[in-house]
């Protein structure tokens, strides 16, 4: 009878539950009946806290208005611990501790003058803060987005939707919707994003897309260092308006070294 009971609840095949009750007592069985059958989705505590403890935009600047606080935290933990979306998304990625303006980030250590680092301490490096996320990295002549919200509060324009079908398609939402954008004709047309690791994140599941844009949407907006007015690389300079970052050499917007 209690087999019956439990297998029943994991089908939800209430009828042959209903059968069995008459044997063994209507009244014990029915308030379980009453209950609906759960799905289990929960998330970890301990992602959940992680995401916020290794955000480089602390906690308490976290727009957490109408967000449900799990899934940002958990969107914290997929971008900063596993998905590497600053790596690309922001430029430069890293300041050195201390170093004068125009040093140049990318040859330094991120966790340079933070305590020593182990296996067990908690990792925090030196993030530029100020543009984390704004985009504006280039790959020949491909230049990464500004993913932080716009002035409607969505990343980089996006509904949740509209980024889920980025990431699992490939598809250039943004510049579907606004071809006009100079960032979109920057490089020569492509039937879907180049550098983005899509197909990878294409995996992810539906709830930890959700987290990702949740945690997108919190963060602070953001200004890049490299515009398209500034220019890329390109490939052996095909870029339109091909310049090597040519942005202004500031503290929070140090250039990049010269090419070897
Ligand atoms: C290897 C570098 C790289 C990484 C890592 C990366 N991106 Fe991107 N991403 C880009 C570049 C470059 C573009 C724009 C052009 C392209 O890919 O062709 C882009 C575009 C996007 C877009 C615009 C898509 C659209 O359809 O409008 C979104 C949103 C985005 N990235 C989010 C993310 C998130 C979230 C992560 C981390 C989970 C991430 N990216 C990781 C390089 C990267």
């Amino acid at each position: 009878m209690r087999f019956g009971a439990v297998w029943s609840l994991r089908t939800g095949k209430w009828m042959g539950v209903v059968a069995l009750t008459i044997s063994i007592g209507l009244i014990s069985i029915m308030p379980v009946l009453a209950q609906p059958a759960k799905t289990k989705n929960t998330i970890s505590s301990s992602e959940v806290q992680e995401g916020f403890d290794i955000s480089p935009i602390p906690k308490n600047q976290l727009n957490m208005k109408g967000k449900n606080q799990d899934l940002v935290g958990l969107g914290s933990y997929l971008v900063n611990a596993a998905g590497d979306c600053s790596g690309c998304h922001s430029f430069p990625q890293y300041l050195g501790e201390g170093d004068k303006a125009g040093s140049n980030p990318s040859a330094g250590d991120p966790f340079e003058n933070t305590p020593p680092q182990t296996t067990t301490t908690q990792l925090v490096a030196n993030f530029n803060v100020s543009h984390y996320l704004a985009g504006g990295q280039c790959f020949g002549p491909f230049m990464a987005r500004n993913i932080t919200p716009d002035a409607n509060g969505l990343p980089e324009g996006l509904t949740e939707s509209e980024f889920v079908t980025a990431m699992r398609t490939g598809e250039d939402v943004h510049c579907t919707n606004d071809p006009t954008d100079p960032i979109c004709t920057l490089g020569p047309p492509t039937p879907v994003l180049q550098v983005m690791p899509w197909p990878t994140y294409h995996s992810m599941t539906d709830r930890d897309l959700k987290a990702i844009y949740e945690y997108l949407s919190a963060l602070p907006s953001a200004q890049p260092c490299n515009t398209v007015a500034d220019g890329c690389p390109g490939f052996s300079g095909s870029a339109k308006n091909s310049t090597t970052y040519a942005y202004t050499n500031t503290d929070d917007c140090p250039n990049p070294a010269p090419p070897q």
